[in-house]
């Protein structure tokens, strides 16, 4: 199948590539250089001359605290380009995959969240999120939106990463504990969003909003927990920190965050057969290549 890939340098978008030769798919990978989504005209023009059969959209503005003060750029990356790309996907008369986040939500709840559960997003880039979800089901009948969190993966910046790096280079690390999540590894995204392109490419057409995150909830003290002892068992860090849990207060961020934003997996199982992941087991992997 012949995929339109945006995003293309991002952890998703590596993932995706790395993927695509045992899963058969020819991938059109862009990014920003090659594609930047939020050019209605350029996305028009290059879905016409390349005639994918099914666009996936990786590109997001995925810089939290940024984003806060940068309403305007968060907003044309994360809403006007998934517009874009689902009018293109309109005129072409094929389906987009979409990935949206947890950050849709406001963590207030206590049982993991639904797809259709009521959103009301916390900060800016939840926010520019969400209105690209709701202009991408506007737009286009052939969607899969796919909601995800905590993603990490050997590539870009990420939690994994950032954890490593100051396990070797400190004695004590203060991480938040109060904040509640599914880890999600970006290799284990692109499986499940192949699973998806290879139903559609079957014929199935079951359009909608799903969630697709790690397995096991937990906070980012016991991730950060989780990812210091692999990395000791691994021998890449010699000894681990002390790990102190702190409160969201005492370690305070521009863009506020859900207390709770695990989400339920359960209709991308019934409907795609693919389950939670096991984010512990995968870690191994992710460690395994920093
Ligand atoms: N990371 C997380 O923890 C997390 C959590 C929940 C949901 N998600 C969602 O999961 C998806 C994949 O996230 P990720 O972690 O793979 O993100 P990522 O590593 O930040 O990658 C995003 C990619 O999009 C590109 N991009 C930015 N603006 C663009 C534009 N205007 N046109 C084309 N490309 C553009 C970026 O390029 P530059 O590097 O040049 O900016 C980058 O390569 C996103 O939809 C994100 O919202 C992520």
């Amino acid at each position: 199948m012949k995929v339109l890939l945006t995003g293309a340098n991002g952890q998703l978008g590596r993932c995706l590539q790395d993927r695509a030769e045992q899963e058969r798919v020819t991938f059109i990978a862009t990014d920003r250089q090659e594609l930047d989504i939020t050019s209605e005209t350029a996305v028009a023009e290059l879905v016409l001359k390349e005639q994918p059969q099914l666009i996936i959209n990786a590109a997001a503005y995925t810089a939290v605290d940024k984003a806060e003060s940068e309403y305007e750029t968060a907003l044309a990356v994360n809403a006007n380009g998934p517009v874009n790309l689902a009018k293109a996907a309109a005129v072409a008369g094929i389906p987009l995959l979409h990935v949206s986040t947890d950050y849709v939500f406001d963590g207030n709840g206590t049982e993991p969240y639904l797809p259709e559960q009521q959103t009301s997003p916390l900060g800016v880039y939840g926010e520019t999120k969400w209105a690209g979800e709701k202009m991408v089901r506007q737009q286009l009948d052939k969607h899969v939106i796919v909601r995800t969190a905590w993603v990490v993966s050997e590539y870009g910046n990420n939690f994994a990463k950032t954890i490593l790096r100051l396990g070797k280079e400190r004695d004590e690390l203060s991480v938040i504990a109060d904040q509640y999540g599914c880890p999600t590894y970006a290799g284990d995204l692109a499986d499940a969003l192949l699973v998806v392109v290879k139903g559609i490419s079957a014929g199935r057409q079951e359009w909608g909003t799903f969630h697709h995150c790690g397995d096991q909830p937990t906070s980012w003290h016991g991730f950060a927990r989780a990812i210091l002892a692999e990395a000791k068992t691994q021998g890449k860090i010699e000894s681990m920190p002390k790990l102190y849990a702190i409160k969201t207060e005492d370690y305070p961020l521009p863009a506020p965050r859900p207390t709770y934003s695990v989400m339920d997996c359960n209709s991308m199982l019934s409907i795609w057969g693919v389950g939670p992941s096991n984010w512990r087991n995968s870690l191994k992997t992710i460690i395994a290549k920093l």
